[in-house]
């Protein structure tokens, strides 16, 4: 069943939102034999796929690239794309014109922007336009030189209590939904009770209303640091290494092609 932006905020209190990343057309394929309910081409893209140390760099054009291959695959999941630094902040205008390309261009059915009160304009002016929005609160990677490294947030109670506020404050813009990324399991039952929209948590316990994980770090296709919050189901590296190895070693022995793999 193809799910929409109301079939997801439906589902509080009533069903678990299971949720993750893709940004390709053959994951996406693969996410959708599963039934998940909601992709997000993240901009974890940067990172996980483009090579770049952190999510800053990540474009638009980029973006829509991997977005597109993701809508191809015309998966029943939402399909929900990151706006990427600087396509929002600057304003309100560009913010809505981004967001657009990635409904018209992309074939996104809806868009993820990070941030609380500073944003919360510029979401409404999005949701008006038709566009639904996917909100992103506590751990804001577009924010890490601010934020001052990967650490959990929300920690200290005035840091807490304007998380709580932010949740809200997105709320009454129109957010059908909102990540909450690497807070206490404490303070996301706390958000997820007071909101009558989802919660969907990454590193944020098991109280919210759904999960998301970045799929490459569950079926362990990412090399580097992996986040305590990750729980890892599969270890492909490992295989994919193993079967190249298998490979070159039978192509250097001459055991590859061999009569199976020819034609007469
Ligand atoms: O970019 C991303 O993958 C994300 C998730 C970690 C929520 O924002």
């Amino acid at each position: 069943m193809k799910r929409t932006s109301v079939t997801i905020r439906d589902m509080k209190g009533v069903k678990k939102i299971v949720a993750l990343t893709s940004y390709s057309h053959w994951m996406s394929t693969i996410i959708n034999q599963a039934d998940i309910d909601l992709i997000l081409v993240g901009d974890s893209l940067a990172s996980v796929m483009l090579g770049y140390k952190d999510t800053i760099p990540v474009t638009m054009n980029e973006m829509i690239h991997h977005a597109k291959a993701v809508s191809q695959a015309n998966p029943d999941s939402l399909i929900v794309a990151d706006m990427p630094f600087m396509s929002y902040q600057v304003s309100q205008e560009k913010a809505l014109e981004n967001a657009g390309r990635f409904i018209k261009e992309a074939g996104a059915e809806a868009v993820k922007l990070e941030g609380g009160k500073q944003i919360k304009d510029t979401v409404h002016r999005i949701v008006q336009a038709g566009i639904p929005v996917l909100g992103h609160i506590g751990l804001t990677p577009q924010s890490i030189h601010q934020i001052g490294g990967y650490r959990v947030q929300g920690r200290d109670p005035e840091r807490a209590k304007n998380l709580v506020k932010d949740a809200l404050l997105l709320e009454e813009a129109g957010a059908f939904a909102i990540v909450l990324e690497c807070v206490p399991s404490a303070l996301a039952k706390e958000i997820t009770r007071k909101l009558h929209i989802p919660t969907i948590g990454i590193g944020a316990g098991p109280y919210c209303d759904g999960q998301i994980l970045v799929t490459h770090d569950m079926l362990g296709l990412k090399t580097g640091h992996i986040p305590k919050f990750v729980k890892q189901y599969a270890d492909l590296t490992e295989q994919i290494a193993k079967a190249i190895e298998d490979y070159k070693k039978d192509v250097t022995a001459g055991k590859f092609p061999d009569k199976e793999h020819s034609y007469e």
